[in-house]
């Protein structure tokens, strides 16, 4: 399936996709869903022998008057509902059982998936549609429906056995009694093609709002300073009320159901009592008949009325089950190929040979790179805001598939290989990094969770981060906060170049490492750096200038194409070159800061 597929325009399943999406899923506990689904047998045909009973009732007890009758049948009604009652709950604990289970077997697939997306993927999608397809679809999809088959096969139960009492009672009164039934099944299908229209509208407003509200979250501090709430709130409003309003639309264009089957139902009721009156009078039943057919009809029509919520349930359920398999069955761009080749360390050199790339269809980010980076040597990347350069470093590990050429890695395209061995060869520092909310411990083994204490001290001590570990009271353990809230931006961008030393990749990939810091700190997390890069394969990109002068090559790269590539010295020597302008804006700021500097201390 395309990226584009997802989240297309869904058709909530038919019977049959249900069966074959959910066969697979209720197959491991069939023994206890058999068992659940046999219980509801005799607790539905209960409530026929219940109203065969009132025959007796009436005609020995009410009519003729023998007392015997009198005493066993209250007796009777009191152990037929203990057993019904006992026979719903086990029926019910079982279906529960299976219907909870499948729930959780689907959100651990769901969660599975999940971690196989490819990173591009929520360039494109919302995070509140994920989210609602495994906190509400994943419920919905079997609960919902475990919950609907149970009621309607107990129903269906009850309805037979009550059939069969009518039948016995009076064959006549049950053909007008089955015929209005009919009748008022009719109008369901109208109805039905309404939920399917409104259903999916709800579902996507839904995750919107969940949308909204996790980014109400994460950008706190945002809202905050930019005096938001009142925006805000008029989005989350605003959206909140078009889910009132579609709830509303379904209630109206559904819920005229019930009442209507009601009106349909008394035709009947009225039928049979007319009809029914004039059979006794004729002596064809009896009073017993008559009365013990009232009940079982009362029972059957009973649960018809609610039809209409029950169809609304399902139909979401089934739309439910569409979105969760929608999202089972994804399959991502970026994945293992098959025959995956496994990769063991750098040896000779990463080449980029014409790659070309694109977001967007038909708009190339970056265009003709052609690069070889021999094992061991510094490449620095340098130039414009928005010129490529996180881009381009983003198809190392494959976050992103390159739309023209190849990157290959000692002659090894990187789409041949194992992701997981490809990425087990390059550390990244991102320009954001993300941390866990945990210890920095925690955060910092995340590099290498099988790092002995030894290797975990040294990494920290690379990543000059003792000292400040060394004032916390909880040292390591220190608990830092969701996202690492709780740290500097300097602290954290430490955390990130430990957890990289622990990983003792080859390849080692720095985005904007330094760009959060101010001078002092710069220097610092520079050192922690220079010690990260001993050794490796480095792609770094700096727009401090100053940082990256001993690289062994250095690339500027602007509007997605080289434009310049050398040694410090040998972009400086350029008459007008973009590094030399580079260089010489920043050198000229520099000293003018330090000047005003001088000017102060003097
Ligand atoms: N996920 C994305 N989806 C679509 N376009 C993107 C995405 N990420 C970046 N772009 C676009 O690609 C271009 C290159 O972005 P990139 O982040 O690679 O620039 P950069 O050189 O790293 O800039 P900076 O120095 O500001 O970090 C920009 O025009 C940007 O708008
Ligand atoms: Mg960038």
């Amino acid at each position: 399936m395309d990226r584009k597929d997802f989240n297309k325009e869904l058709n909530p399943t038919s019977i049959k996709d249900f069966v074959k999406r959910m066969g697979p899923l209720v197959k491991p506990y069939w023994f206890r869903t058999t068992l659940g689904i046999l219980l509801t047998i005799p607790g539905g045909a209960l409530d026929g022998a219940v109203a065969m009973f009132l025959k007796y009732y009436v005609d020995n007890v009410v009519v003729a008057k023998n007392a015997d009758w009198a005493g066993y049948i209250p007796l009777l009604i009191i152990l037929f509902t203990v057993v019904q009652g006992v026979l719903n709950f086990s029926s019910a604990y079982f279906n529960t059982w299976v219907g909870t289970k499948i729930t959780t077997d689907l959100k651990k697939k769901l969660y599975q998936k999940l971690l196989t997306f490819d990173p591009g993927f929520f360039d494109t999608h919302n995070s509140g549609d994920v989210v609602y397809r495994f906190y509400n679809d994943a419920d919905t999809a079997s609960t919902t429906l475990i919950g609907s088959v149970k009621e309607f096969l107990t129903r269906l139960f009850s309805s037979i056995g009550l059939v069969f009492v009518m039948l016995y009672n009076s064959w006549q009164l049950t053909i007008i009694a089955v015929v209005v039934m009919g009748a008022a099944v009719l109008p369901t299908q109208y109805v039905r093609n309404k939920i399917k229209k409104i259903t999916p509208k709800i579902v996507t407003s839904g995750s919107d709002v969940i949308t909204s509200y996790n980014e109400t979250c994460n950008g706190y501090k945002t809202i905050t300073s930019y005096n938001l709430q009142k925006y805000q709130m008029d989005k989350q409003f605003g959206m909140l009320n078009d889910l009132f309003s579609l709830t509303m639309k379904m209630f109206k264009h559904t819920n005229w159901l019930s009442p209507v089957m009601h009106i349909i139902i008394s035709f009947g009721v009225a039928g049979v009592i007319w009809y029914g009156n004039n059979l006794i009078i004729k002596g064809t039943i009896t009073s017993g008949n008559f009365a013990s057919f009232i009940a079982a009809l009362l029972m059957l029509y009973t649960p018809i009325k609610s039809i209409g919520n029950k169809f609304i349930d399902i139909q979401k359920a089934f739309l439910a089950i569409e979105r969760v398999f929608e999202m089972l069955n994804f399959k991502p761009d970026i994945k293992d190929p098959a025959n995956a080749k496994e990769i063991d360390g750098i040896k000779e050199a990463i080449e980029f040979d014409n790659v070309v790339f694109e977001y967007k269809k038909g708009v190339p980010v970056l265009k003709d790179i052609s690069l070889k980076v021999p094992v061991g040597k510094t490449i620095a990347l340098v130039g414009n805001s928005g010129g490529g350069k996180t881009t381009f470093v983003n198809l190392l590990p494959r976050f992103y598939d390159v739309t023209g050429g190849s990157i290959k890695i000692d002659g090894i395209d990187v789409k041949d290989m194992s992701l997981q061995s490809l990425r087990r060869q390059i550390a990244v520092v991102f320009q954001d990094n993300f941390l866990f909310s945990g210890t920095i411990k925690e955060n910092i083994m995340i590099g290498n969770p099988k790092a002995t204490e030894e290797d975990l001290k040294q990494a920290i001590k690379s990543a000059h981060l003792e000292d400040f570990i060394s004032t916390l009271k909880d040292g390591i353990n220190t608990y830092i906060g969701e996202r690492g809230v709780m740290l500097s931006g300097g602290q954290k961008q430490r955390v990130a170049i430990a957890r990289a030393f622990l990983k003792q990749a080859p390849l080692v990939i720095l985005d904007e490492a330094t760009s959060a810091l101010d001078n002092k700190s710069e220097a610092i997390v520079q050192k922690a750096i220079d010690n990260l890069m001993k050794d490796r394969t480095v792609f770094v990109i700096a727009h401090r200038l100053s940082t990256i002068q001993n690289a062994d090559k250095i690339i500027v790269i602007n509007e997605g194409r080289i434009a310049e590539s050398g040694t410090h010295d040998e972009l400086m020597q350029k008459g007008n070159g973009a590094y030399k302008a580079l260089y010489n804006a920043q050198f000229k700021h520099k000293k003018q800061d330090n000047g005003e500097k001088d000017e102060k201390q003097k």
